[in-house]
């Protein structure tokens, strides 16, 4: 094996930074119509933080949004370059007019874009991170069910990631030698890496805005905190982490187990933080049966003395 980053095939998930829980959940499951798949904390820090994942039916990888809603913690950030700063989900080309009036008709603001060649809606979670989605002709995933969106126009998952840097030099050196992506294509100050198979829920594209003031890495509402990436056995995440550390790049965090996978995370030299993932053959069903995710608060066995101390201190999340 010559170079194991080409293990890494694409998007795992998305974590996002967000405001209330209770406006995030809406958004999320409601107005996209995702499925609530996990509900439980957030394991780093002092503070109880709700950790809420939204995918397909079964939370399969790169359909998975993840969020931390800091707004009752009192916790704000700022959005800028360094950062993850569009998240673009992937729905059927012929559905964009339909998609056009849900937005509006709940009452989000909605602007056509295009960027390379492909058809998109820029809108904004409540809480100000902003949010495409993109126009697919063949996007073979499977979407969640949900009783007011017909399935052929459902979200197949996400489609990329666009990131704020004010240089590309270091990037482009990071993502080609340290992240196994190829560099596809540029349109105007936007430039396309792809990893794996590439195409949807495997692209990354960099947004050179040399002039745009640095964003927030720390936690706090209103941006996004990393985005996740798959690899396919924790041997081949350990060879990711050694053969980045042996590039020069120190500070690759030690595995972590995250309950229903394990993570390794690199601040990449532009600013924004990624994370390689191993799913755990379990995955969701680890801890809830496979036809109930999501029906409950899920803690962590070591902090399920203390639940409801936990639960007291976030705020209520009202759902079916
Ligand atoms: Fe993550």
């Amino acid at each position: 094996m010559n170079n194991p980053t080409t293990l890494l095939s694409g998007h795992n998930h998305i974590t996002l930074n967000v405001g209330g829980a209770q406006e995030d959940y809406d958004f999320h499951t409601e107005v996209l119509g995702l499925k609530s798949v996990k509900k439980t904390l957030l394991y780093d820090g002092q503070a109880p933080i709700y950790h809420l994942y939204y995918g397909n039916d079964t939370g399969e990888e790169s359909t998975l949004v993840t969020t931390f809603p800091f707004r009752h913690a009192g916790l704000t950030a700022t959005k800028g370059s360094g950062q993850i700063s569009v998240l673009t989900l992937s729905v059927p080309e012929s559905s964009l007019d339909w998609w056009r009036n849900r937005l509006e008709e709940n009452g989000f603001e909605v602007t056509a874009v295009e960027r390379f060649g492909e058809k998109r809606l820029a809108f904004q979670h409540p809480c100000g991170i902003d949010y495409e989605l993109v126009g697919v002709a063949d996007d073979e995933r499977t979407p969640a069910t949900h009783p007011d969106i017909p399935s052929e126009y459902g979200i197949r998952g996400v489609h990329s990631i666009s990131c704020s840097v004010r240089d590309l030099e270091l990037t482009d050196q990071f993502m080609q030698m340290g992240w196994g992506s190829r560099k596809v294509e540029g349109d105007g100050n936007a430039t396309r890496y792809e990893m794996g198979e590439g195409g949807p829920g495997a692209i990354v594209d960099y947004i050179l805005e040399p002039n745009r003031a640095p964003g927030s890495w720390t936690f706090g509402e209103g941006y996004v905190h990393h985005c996740a990436f798959s690899v396919d056995s924790l041997e081949s995440q350990m060879a990711v982490k050694l053969f980045l550390e042996g590039l020069g790049y120190t500070d690759v965090s030690d595995v972590k187990d995250r309950g229903y996978f394990y993570s390794i995370y690199v601040r990449t030299p532009g600013g924004p933080l990624f994370e390689a993932t191993y799913t755990k053959p379990e995955h969701f069903a680890i801890d809830e049966p496979r036809d109930s995710l999501g029906a409950q608060i899920m803690i962590s066995p070591q902090f399920e003395d203390s639940r409801q101390e936990l639960l007291a201190q976030l705020e209520t999340i009202e759902y079916a």
